[in-house]
């Protein structure tokens, strides 16, 4: 470990099949106007809705509910809950829902009292808020982009073709959050998956940076490794709560500030994926998979002695009488062969993109120095031509 960092993480968890009982805990901190954030209405059909509005009736609590949070949450449904939120002087919001939806409350806190337009001074300048902030506790639903545990929160503008993440500080991350793996049961397939290859994405955005013997790169070999195990387990039977409930765990580990630590981080997935979703509105955990191969095989020998060492302590590849390349290379075919196990989408055509869009596509993909070796947009555009 080389680095120097610091480290604090406010968000307070609630872990397992009871976990909605310590939401009374919780709410007993806070003023009496909540603000209930939810997305397109699974929470009504799963009966999630019901049991939170019961809690909520039971702390006297005035509830505005906002509904209707769209997947990749945009930047007019923002405008929108700033208004209701000013009008009820909101004290606490409420996310019961994804990323999406947990994003989106984070969006929201920092928004209301902020007097400029929040699209340009959080996400187009990446400046930090100056002005109070509503706290946000979160119910998750969906497993993947570990929002419920971290400082970020990724906004898109459908008509400036731009989808951008700002990751705040700790007084935007949620104050509490309610982990309920059964609460994800009722996930479709497509999703459930979608988010395991974003947990994994996340790990390896930052395993795959530096060079320095780090104990952030342990801890995610131990997370990727679980990871793989689960999903399996659970793609087979999506039933099984042990899995589920070891891969909610993962994402939160994964993407909650821990194992970034000593690390400078790459993202340049993420940064293609978000701008392939700023175009298409594609799942973020399927943007993510189509390109990761490309990408990986492109930058491989830049960061040889780090793929080497996926390959041995994540897939259990076997380096005896084979070259460091090769060797690498073996353990990008068995992230491929995982991949194509549990179904994710491999190919970018599959989410309605075409050659017409990458010119959109590498414009808004912001190219980053963390990983192992910097882009060119050129490169970026023979990546999405790899991934069709
Ligand atoms: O809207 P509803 O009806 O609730 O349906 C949702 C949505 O259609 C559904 N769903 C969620 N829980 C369910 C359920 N359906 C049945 N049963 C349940 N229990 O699943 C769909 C997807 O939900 P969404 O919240 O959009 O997915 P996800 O959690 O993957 O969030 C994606 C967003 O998070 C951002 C992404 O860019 C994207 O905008 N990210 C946030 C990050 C962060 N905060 O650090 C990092 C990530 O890399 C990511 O960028
Ligand atoms: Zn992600």
């Amino acid at each position: 470990m080389l680095g120097n960092f610091g480290y604090s993480n406010p968000t307070r968890l609630y872990f397992g099949d009871n976990a909605l009982k310590y939401l009374n805990r919780e709410l007993k901190k806070f003023g009496s106007n909540v603000l209930l954030v939810y997305g397109g209405g699974s929470i009504k059909k799963n009966g999630i809705y019901d049991e939170v509005l019961q809690a909520l009736e039971m702390n006297d609590k005035n509830v505005v509910e906002l509904p209707g949070v769209m997947s990749n949450p945009t930047v007019h449904k923002l405008y929108e809950g700033c208004e209701l939120a000013r009008q009820h002087d909101i004290d606490l919001i409420l996310a019961v829902g994804g990323g999406s939806v947990c994003d989106y409350a984070k969006a929201l806190s920092v928004s209301i009292h902020c007097e400029e337009d929040p699209w340009d001074r959080y996400y187009l300048r990446q400046e930090r808020p100056n002005n109070p902030i509503v706290p946000v506790g979160c119910i998750l639903t969906m497993v993947g982009t570990g929002s419920e545990m971290n400082g970020g929160s990724v906004i898109t503008h459908p008509e400036q073709k731009l989808k951008i993440g700002h990751v705040f500080g700790d007084d935007v991350m949620p104050k509490f959050s309610i982990l309920n793996p059964t609460y994800t049961l009722t996930l479709p397939k497509y999703q459930m998956v979608a988010g395991f290859f974003d947990i994994m994405s996340h790990i390896m955005e930052q395993y795959f940076s530096g060079e320095d013997d780090n104990t952030s790169d342990y801890l995610a070999e131990g997370l990727m490794k679980s990871l793989i195990h689960s999903s399996r387990i659970a793609v087979a039977d999506p039933q099984d709560y042990e899995a589920r409930s070891n891969i909610m765990w993962t994402a939160t580990w994964a993407l909650n500030t821990l194992i970034s630590r000593g690390k400078t981080t790459d993202w340049e997935v993420h940064m293609i994926g978000q701008a392939v979703g700023a175009v298409t509105d594609a799942t973020h955990g399927m943007t993510l998979a189509a390109v990761s191969l490309p990408y990986y095989r492109r930058i491989m020998k830049d960061g040889l002695a780090k793929f080497r060492r996926f390959a041995i302590n994540v897939w259990g590849v076997d380096p005896a009488g084979r070259s460091d390349e090769d060797v690498a290379k073996a353990g990008l075919a068995e992230l491929e062969r995982w991949m194509k196990d549990i179904g994710v989408v491999m190919h970018l055509k599959e989410l309605g993109v075409e050659e017409s869009m990458y010119e959109d596509i590498a414009s808004g993909t912001f190219l980053l120095s963390g990983g192992y070796r910097k882009l060119t947009k050129e490169e970026v555009v023979e990546i999405l031509r790899e991934s069709m």
